[in-house]
């Protein structure tokens, strides 16, 4: 039988005693970490999100009392009052309240439990499934709960410099029409318009834009964004954006100063970082020709080098042939062929085969000389110049890779370069790699849609100087555009927009847009920017990553309350799941008729 608080009042959260409190009245609420009883002892762990205080029962103070506590059970929520006393010789040095125990007069038994289906302990074994199906009891791990806590500091942070900014936090709607990043829409059918439906937003692009254009000024909103995407180690299906908009800039600079400065102040706040000069901007292009991509991570070296005009027309045909179409490039691993095994080697090359390429060339320089199956097919000459350009020296072992499509074989090595600085420990974990990457292009060829498509979003600049690309050779455009890069991950990316209506028709064309598209998807928005718009600019930072990155965890799932697993799933609540025939009739669906074509 669940007790009343009766009018009893929490005095201490179960973290804070220290030894000062010794003496002091006590009452904690909290549930029934674990269990001891030593015959005329019973000692009980009481957990609030704060932490752990021991509670003991002593037979010989209060017998009924002791027999009471002897029906508890683990996840019990007890209120437990009581005097804070020292524990003389017994001192937990693993708990920061580990020199005192609350010595009990009275327990409430609040809530009695069940047998949890996995015991709530950190060190915990059982498996992420049956975690995420009982969530709610996972989430009540000092790990998950100082996730939270930080994620709730963080935003804290970002809300207080930004208001202190002249930002307004305005909301955007969930119901809306399909937003411009790209992924796949989650789609919401409308009761009262039978056979239409709602998009939720991807991101608040457009109504960020619009609230510019409303001259709202500076705008910002912590904003949940939905995009039905391939869910990797840092993507949820769900995920929340720090959105921010900013009018009157012209410069990305100028966007990318203010939010810089919240970066800095999150991670000087959270991590206790100290930070001198701004952080390195890198043209995208030296990016991908350093680091094989546009989120390179730069604590370690292992960089790319371009060997395609050294091993043009070379007697090893595989080499010869890629650079005729495509590329060759190469990476130094600097020490690591005295660690690889034959089998890490051929897990480099498997590695490889992920992109579509052949496989990966070796180049092993071992004491006894060098081992490259491949130089057989190379003259003196050559393979001088290679080592010219990569310095390999006795333990080194360079890694090859050469394709028909130059971009592959760029991110198979940026990959590679990232695989082995992780299985080798290559670098300190706990040193932060803070840049921009600027100067992306604006369009990318799609080979699968036959045009050209938006790197960023259509609503971006070309960086004034690139205009004339824009008829003349629009593959070398370059965009306002910037993404903020930690360790590695795109923490956040934005851009300058575009605010004249005739540019922005232009890009729409650019981008094979009929007329007939543009005024369907963006007609209201297009619309907007004949009544007066400021130059305005923004960004978005994931708040899940940024969780991850101050708390260095490398799973998003541990910074999110309620998160989904890989196929988009939430275990706990069984979603997505079957609706009724009625619900379906009023929306006029019809799933069992349906002919559904892939
Ligand atoms: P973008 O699409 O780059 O830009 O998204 C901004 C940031 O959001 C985070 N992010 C994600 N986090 C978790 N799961 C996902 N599925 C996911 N997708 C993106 C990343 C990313 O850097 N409207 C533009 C911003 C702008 O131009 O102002 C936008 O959404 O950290």
């Amino acid at each position: 039988m669940s007790e009343l608080l009766n009018g009893a009042k929490r005095t201490h959260m179960c973290g804070v005693l220290r030894a000062s409190d010794e003496g002091k009245r006590s009452v904690v609420m909290g549930f029934v970490a674990k269990f001891r009883d030593l015959g005329n002892l019973i000692f009980i762990d009481v957990r609030d999100r704060t932490g752990i205080v021991q509670v003991a029962f002593d037979s010989a103070c209060d017998e009924k009392l002791f027999e009471k506590a002897k029906t508890l059970h683990g996840e019990y929520v007890v209120c437990c009052s009581g005097t804070v006393r020292g524990r003389g010789g017994n001192i937990n040095k693993n708990l920061p309240t580990g020199e005192i125990e609350i010595l009990a007069d009275d327990l409430k038994i609040l809530s009695e439990a069940e047998v949890a289906p996995f015991v709530v302990c950190e060190d915990i074994k059982a498996a992420e499934t049956l975690r995420l199906k009982y969530r709610y009891l996972d989430l009540r791990r000092a790990y998950l709960q100082q996730k939270l806590i930080m994620r709730d500091k963080i935003t804290r942070i970002v809300r207080n410099f930004l208001a202190d900014n002249g930002f307004l936090e305005i909301e955007t709607p969930f119901l809306g029409k399909s937003t411009p990043e790209g992924a796949r829409d989650y789609l919401v059918p409308s009761r009262v318009h039978p056979g239409e439906f709602y998009a939720l937003p991807q991101s608040p692009q457009i109504y960020k834009q619009l609230l510019m254009i409303a001259g709202m000024d500076r705008y910002y909103q912590i904003a949940r964004c939905f995009r039905d995407e391939d869910l990797r180690a840092n993507r949820q299906p769900e995920f929340t954006q720090i959105d921010m908009e900013m009018s009157y800039v012209e410069d990305s600079e100028d966007v990318m100063e203010v939010a810089e400065e919240m970066i800095k102040k999150v991670f000087s706040e959270c991590c206790g970082l100290k930070f001198e000069g701004k952080f390195r901007r890198i043209p995208y292009a030296e990016a991908m020709a350093r680091w094989g991509s546009d989120k390179p991570d730069t604590r370690f070296a292992l960089e790319l080098n371009d060997l395609t005009d050294i091993v043009k027309g070379c007697g090893f045909s595989v080499f010869a042939a890629a650079a005729e179409k495509g590329a060759v490039k190469a990476i130094n691993a600097k020490g690591l062929g005295k660690v690889m095994t034959r089998k890490d080697i051929d897990a480099c090359a498997d590695f490889a085969k992920g992109y579509g390429l052949g496989g990966l060339a070796f180049a092993n320089y071992k004491s006894e000389g060098v081992t490259a199956s491949f130089y057989k097919f190379l003259t003196k000459e050559t393979i001088e110049k290679i080592e010219e350009k990569l310095k390999p020296e006795e333990g080194d072992i360079l890694f090859f890779a050469a394709g028909e499509k130059g971009g592959v074989v760029t991110d198979c090595l940026g990959g590679l370069r990232c695989y082995l600085a992780d299985k080798y420990s290559l670098y300190d974990k706990s040193k932060f790699d803070f840049l921009w990457v600027v100067d992306f292009p604006m369009f990318e060829y799609s080979e699968e849609e036959g045009r050209l498509v938006a790197v960023h979003h259509p609503f971006t600049s070309v960086k004034s100087e690139d205009i004339a690309l824009l008829d003349s050779d629009p593959l070398k455009a370059r965009a306002n555009a910037y993404d903020l890069v930690i360790n590695g991950q795109e923490a956040g990316g934005g851009s300058i927009r575009i605010h004249d209506p005739a540019m922005q028709s232009k890009m729409f064309e650019k981008l094979g847009m009929s007329d007939e598209d543009i005024k369907e998807r963006f007609g209201f928005f297009v619309d907007a920017f004949k009544y007066g718009a400021p130059p305005h600019g923004g960004l978005a930072f994931g708040l899940d990553r940024l969780v991850m990155l101050v708390t260095g965890c490398d799973n998003i799932k541990d910074v999110i309350a309620f998160p989904k697993i890989q196929n988009a799933s939430c275990l706990m609540t069984g979603a997505p799941a079957k609706v009724d025939d009625k619900q379906l009739a009023e929306l006029s669906i019809d799933i069992n008729g349906a002919k559904i074509e892939k």
